[in-house]
């Protein structure tokens, strides 16, 4: 198969050539309406947002509010209940620990899934080091948690429980206003990370009954290195600060706030908002079932990783039986991939999600993820599909077992 034009393998707005992206999951881009929005605070409107007796502060502070609004509005939280962090792996950190610095005294059981990203559950293991009592939750076979499983470990002594609202790897979306409703039920706190959902699927912390919500920009078309942490104010959420400093953030999170970042952050969401409202989701979903269709139609033995009903619009993960992950991804230099694990698979130690669901030797080692996003064309899904089709049938023939 021939490969693409130029213009439809480049991503952003020069025509490039590079490989077709199909790895949002990792991290988008950053939108260019995002960065024009940016710019000014780096160059004329550079003053600290903490520095009040200026107009060069003031102008800082301004943007930054009107970015925690932007933000807030996403997830139907008031602005206040923003907290700005560096991104989703310490708004993971500072919402467990700093729930348990604040109320573990007496309160020391934490629940938690075992297909959640490595932070938050090497999070847990350190609470756990610290005295706490910590269960991980098995999911069945298409990756989903029984909010019953919740409700059955609950004891007076949980203090917390953390699910993820979509998967990283797999894509499933938990049934998180369930979860919500069983912890606000017995008096336990409920943390959610949305790293992976905000801004793709529509999300409302009152309907999903949401105590903490952790988000990050550069998985939405913002920047890398912001993020937030959703506090909520009725009925009062604490946390223990897990940093000393200047108090910013209302006491929650200590050091000077990225004002282009911050402003980056609510321009993402905003456009991310309206998106939503246009049928983006829509469209990813149905550039996926393109993908999984044109595969199919080329290749046997094409397995998809997790439930295909309750999962983000962008997001697959196929097995290819036969063929190890790594072996196909080095011979599709023109696609952008990864496979289930970016983080174990330097030390092709298997998925730790696949290995969750129940993904057995040797397929383990088959799995790939794709993920569409806000460039992906009908031009580039109908290029990947043929060129993996291509590359499995390759490799098949080469070793028939
Ligand atoms: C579900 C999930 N949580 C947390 C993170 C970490 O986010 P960040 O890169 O903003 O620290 C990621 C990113 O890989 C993620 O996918």
């Amino acid at each position: 198969m021939s490969k693409p034009a130029a213009a439809a393998v480049g991503i952003g707005a020069a025509p490039r050539l590079r490989p077709v992206y199909l790895d949002f999951q990792a991290t988008t881009p950053t939108d260019p309406r995002v960065v024009a929005e940016m710019l000014p605070y780096f160059t004329e409107k550079f003053g600290n947002p903490h520095s009040e007796a200026h107009a060069f502060g003031r102008e800082a502070e301004e943007a930054v509010e009107t970015a925690r609004r932007q933000v807030a509005d996403l997830i139907g939280a008031e602005a206040r209940e923003i907290v700005f962090t560096s991104g989703a792996t310490e708004s993971n950190n500072l919402a467990l620990k700093g729930l348990a610095g604040f109320y573990g005294e007496g309160r020391d059981h934490v629940v938690t899934v075992a297909t959640e990203h490595k932070c938050v559950l090497e999070t847990v293991r350190q609470l756990e080091r610290e005295g706490f009592s910590v269960t991980v939750l098995p999911v069945a076979a298409d990756g989903l948690l029984d909010p019953a499983a919740v409700a059955a470990v609950l004891t007076g002594r949980t203090l917390a429980v953390s699910v993820m609202a979509a998967n990283n790897e797999i894509g499933v979306l938990q049934p998180i206003a369930e979860i919500g409703r069983i912890c606000r039920e017995h008096q336990v706190f409920f943390h959610t990370d949305a790293a992976q959902a905000a801004g793709e699927i529509p999300l409302d912390v009152g309907a999903l009954n949401v105590d903490l919500m952790s988000l990050t920009a550069h998985k939405m078309y913002g920047p890398m290195g912001i993020g937030a942490l959703y506090v909520r104010r009725r009925p009062r959420v604490r946390l223990m600060p897990q940093m000393s400093g200047g108090g910013q953030e209302r006491g929650m999170r200590s050091g000077t706030l990225p004002a282009p970042l911050c402003v980056g952050f609510g321009a993402a969401c905003a456009l991310a908002a309206a998106d939503m409202e246009e049928g983006e989701g829509l469209r990813l979903a149905g550039l996926r079932d393109r993908f999984l269709g044109g595969l199919r139609s080329r290749l046997p033995g094409v397995s998809v990783n997790g439930s295909l009903t309750a999962r983000l619009p962008g997001n697959l993960n196929l097995g290819f039986a036969g063929i190890g992950g790594e072996s196909l991804l080095g011979r599709l230099p023109d696609l952008a991939l990864s496979t289930g694990s970016a983080c174990t698979s330097a030390s092709l130690e298997p998925s730790h999600v696949l290995k969750a669901i129940g993904v057995t030797e040797p397929l383990i080692h088959t799995g790939i993820r794709f993920s569409f996003g806000r460039t992906t064309t009908e031009e580039e899904v109908d290029y990947a599909a043929g060129r993996v089709a291509e590359e499995v049938e390759a490799l098949r023939r080469r070793s028939p077992a």
